[in-house]
């Protein structure tokens, strides 16, 4: 039996999905990219066209959109009318209205709509929100997570690219979705007001933090950019506090960022002493065989999407929760334009 037809949108980080996508069985058919060398270079990939408007006439069951950081819902919207299943790059949308856009396309598309979140997937990421959801720490109360590069700054200056490349185009707020989902998928809660500041007040600021009011009432602090102290565990860090105790992924070197720690007080700890421990996420096979650390959010993306496109799962990351990360970052570009005063999150009820 041959895997669901895919189509990809995008050739950089597009590309390296569509390898993963065919290690868990998806076939991928076609792909695009303006880029006529990213084009060429893709040859594993059967049909290549610069225009994603070719995509539709391919008779896909889904397609990966992995272009420019700042045009998905668009593409997604006219994917899902046709009802071609989605799997989404972050973000999702860049404004509200693109936004309300994208989640009526999903309501009513026959096929469904996915984002492309790795990072709720990551080993510490998926032990935490297991030991959270257990009730291990008790009701949240404040969470935080960072997705932080360490780079140098011609590293970072290298990476920008040129003045009219999407991640110079893009506010300093945007790329929140890596920091947001997780925080969204550990609590089940909606963000309802941000406030946005920069690390170092500048034009164009190269990293922040945002304080987050959740709907069940617990705080969220994410910080994203370019800061010293990066996170092995794939730039992602992750801290909750709940009501009864602490859990978070070590700050550790190599395999050990991935570890999780568990602290309890006496007082809230089933044995009445000190609970402090450490646990090592359970990893995940691919076919039988293990697959990097690293790459575990990757696969556990790709396996739910074909799983959706095949069994009719629920998608991992679905439409409301990737429109509501999203706007923490458009959101927080207004707060950031408004001295970190806090501003309100739109509904995406
Ligand atoms: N989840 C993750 O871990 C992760 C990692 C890297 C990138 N990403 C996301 O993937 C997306 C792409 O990132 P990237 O690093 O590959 O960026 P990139 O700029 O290197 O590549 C984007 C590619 O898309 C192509 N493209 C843009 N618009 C297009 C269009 N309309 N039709 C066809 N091709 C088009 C460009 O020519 C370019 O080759 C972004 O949304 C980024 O946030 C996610």
């Amino acid at each position: 039996m041959t895997g669901s037809r895919i189509g990809v949108v995008g050739l950089g980080q597009g590309r390296h999905l569509a390898r993963w996508a065919t290690r868990t069985g998806l076939d991928v058919v076609a792909g695009c990219d303006l880029d006529p060398a990213r084009l060429d270079a893709a040859e594993e990939i059967p049909s290549r066209s610069p225009d994603w408007r070719d995509l539709l006439g391919l008779d896909l069951d889904g397609v990966i959109l992995a272009g420019d950081f700042d045009t998905h819902a668009p593409l997604a919207v006219e994917f899902l009318d046709r009802g071609v299943h989605v799997l989404s790059e972050t973000a999702a949308c860049t404004s509200e209205q693109e936004g309300k856009r994208l989640i009526a396309a999903a309501d009513s598309s026959p096929a469904s709509y996915s984002f492309a979140e790795n990072y709720v997937c990551l080993p510490h990421v998926r032990l935490i929100r297991e030991l959270v959801g257990r009730g291990e720490i008790g009701r949240v109360e404040l969470i935080e997570a960072d997705y932080l590069h360490g780079l140098s700054p011609e590293a970072i200056t290298g990476l920008l690219g040129p003045a009219d490349h999407w991640r110079n185009r893009i506010s300093a707020t945007a790329y929140c979705t890596h920091t947001l989902s997780p925080i969204l998928a550990t609590t089940g809660a909606y963000p309802v007001q941000v406030a946005a500041h920069a690390v170092v007040d500048s034009a164009r600021p190269t990293a922040v933090v945002m304080v987050v009011r959740l709907s069940t009432g617990a705080l969220a602090v994410a910080r994203h950019g370019f800061l010293q102290g990066e996170p092995d565990s794939h730039w992602s860090w992750l801290s909750v506090r709940g009501d009864r105790g602490l859990v978070e992924n070590v700050r550790g070197r190599g395999d050990d960022a991935w570890s999780v720690r568990v602290r309890m007080e006496p007082w809230a700890a089933p044995a009445g002493q000190v609970r402090e421990e450490v646990v090592v996420p359970e990893p995940m096979p691919l076919g039988g065989e293990p697959v990097e650390r690293a790459a575990e959010g990757t696969v556990a993306v790709l396996a739910a999407f074909r799983d959706t496109i095949e069994h009719g799962a629920e998608p991992l990351v679905p439409v409301r929760a990737a429109v509501a990360a999203s706007l923490v970052g458009v959101v927080g570009a207004e707060s950031l334009r408004r001295g970190g005063e806090p501003v309100p999150v739109p509904s995406v009820d």
